[in-house]
């Protein structure tokens, strides 16, 4: 039994991760039901305010819910939401069982669906595949529990460790298989972030192309109808609007100073830190309380390198392209360190290939 629990759940994680582009600020969450040995049921959510991934799969199932168990990556809602609650959904389609990957983190759930199906009478169970579930969600989970976002550094470097020449210019470091798989990075996060000097330097837009994504037909559509925020931390306001940054849509510009007229369609907030640049942690508080669940920053040496010193990150993932380009040419990272004792420890947690360039991810660890 505990073995087809697995297997279900697997496939509803399969399901689930076809939200990946589209459910934020919601959670990805897939759905199976199972009747006898057959799958009745299958849901997803696609996107916030739209039904729940329980009920797409009860509405597939119909009469043959009635005794069935339903496998669900995330606790089942018991609060009305913008939809109704996916425990009270379960309880009136009859299912015998529900298991679940993870407790939901939502302070309005936490553990409230479950009680409610077990008060129904239904036999629940939750930690199935729980790892994977909570790496789906991983940036919904951070804001729930900590009022912070997930934050991604992606850079592009040399095998020298270089990201820009001494000039500046930084175009292209990498091949396309690796702007595809950051274009793929970009799309699945809420938020984009970058700084003034890469706007103005490589007249980054920082904008989801569907024909560099690389996906399929479906998921591209779903891609480029939920675009991540663009924001733009710019301590002095130094980026014309007539930037193909701000061209390319609208954007959320943080600044340390005060706040100007900004053409419709952008924002300005006012962020002053302690050493005169925006206050990053109070930024990402902010996009927290929008409902931001995941910020890719995509930056260079300084800015990348004040979000590593304040410890805001949580993962790079860093792509390197076997090339040198000399030691003239500018760090990783803005981040002078003196002694092997300050040094910053990471995992790898992952490293391959990508086209010609390769790929690792890595997260900190903290300090012993
Ligand atoms: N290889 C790659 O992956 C990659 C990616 C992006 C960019 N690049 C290259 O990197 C270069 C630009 O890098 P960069 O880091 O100078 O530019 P950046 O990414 O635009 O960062 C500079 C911005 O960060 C802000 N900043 C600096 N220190 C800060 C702090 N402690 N707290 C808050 N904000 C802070 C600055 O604010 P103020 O306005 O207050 O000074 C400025 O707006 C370009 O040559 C570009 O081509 C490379």
């Amino acid at each position: 039994m505990a073995g087809n629990d697995q297997a279900y759940m697997a496939r509803a994680l399969e399901l689930a991760r076809k939200g990946i582009y589209s459910t934020h600020p919601n959670p990805r969450v897939g759905c199976v039901i199972v009747r006898d040995g057959q799958i009745v049921g299958e849901g997803w959510h696609v996107r916030a305010g739209e039904p729940h991934a329980e009920v797409h799969a009860l509405r597939q199932a119909g009469e043959l819910a009635r005794g069935a168990t339903a496998y669900v990556t995330l606790e089942p809602c018991s609060h009305h939401g913008r939809t109704p609650p996916c425990a009270d959904a379960l309880v009136a389609a009859g299912v015998g069982r529900v298991v679940a990957a993870m407790q939901d983190p939502n302070p309005q759930v936490a553990g409230r669906g479950l009680k409610r199906l077990a008060d129904a009478g239904i036999a629940v169970s939750s930690g199935v595949l729980e790892a994977e579930a909570r790496a789906l969600n991983t940036g919904f989970i951070k804001r729930m529990e900590q009022g912070l976002p997930f934050v991604r550094v992606k850079l592009a470097m040399s095998l020298d460790g270089r990201t820009a020449m001494a000039s500046g210019e930084s175009q292209w470091i990498t091949g396309p298989e690796a702007r595809s798989a950051v274009q793929r990075l970009r799309a699945s996060a809420s938020v984009v972030l970058t700084g003034a000097d890469t706007v103005l330097t490589d007249a980054a837009r920082l904008t989801v192309r569907a024909e560099e994504l690389g996906l399929d037909p479906e998921l591209t559509a779903l891609a480029v109808s939920r675009p991540p925020l663009r924001v733009l931390v710019d301590g002095r306001l130094r980026v014309p609007l007539s930037a193909p940054f701000f061209q390319a849509g609208p954007a959320l510009v943080a600044t340390a100073g005060d706040v100007r007229e900004v053409s419709p369609g952008h924002e300005l907030l006012a962020m002053p830190g302690a050493d005169g640049h925006v206050d990053l942690r109070r930024l990402l508080q902010e996009l927290a309380d929008r409902g931001v669940n995941e910020v890719l920053v995509e930056a260079g040496p300084r800015l990348a390198g004040a979000f590593a010193r304040a410890g805001l990150v949580d993962e790079y993932q860093i792509f390197i392209a076997a090339k040198f380009l000399g030691s003239s040419a500018r760090p990783l990272l803005d981040w002078p360190l003196a002694r092997m004792a300050e040094a910053q420890e990471l995992k790898i947690v992952e490293m391959r290939a990508v086209g010609d360039d390769w790929r690792v991810i890595a997260v900190p660890r903290p300090a012993a």
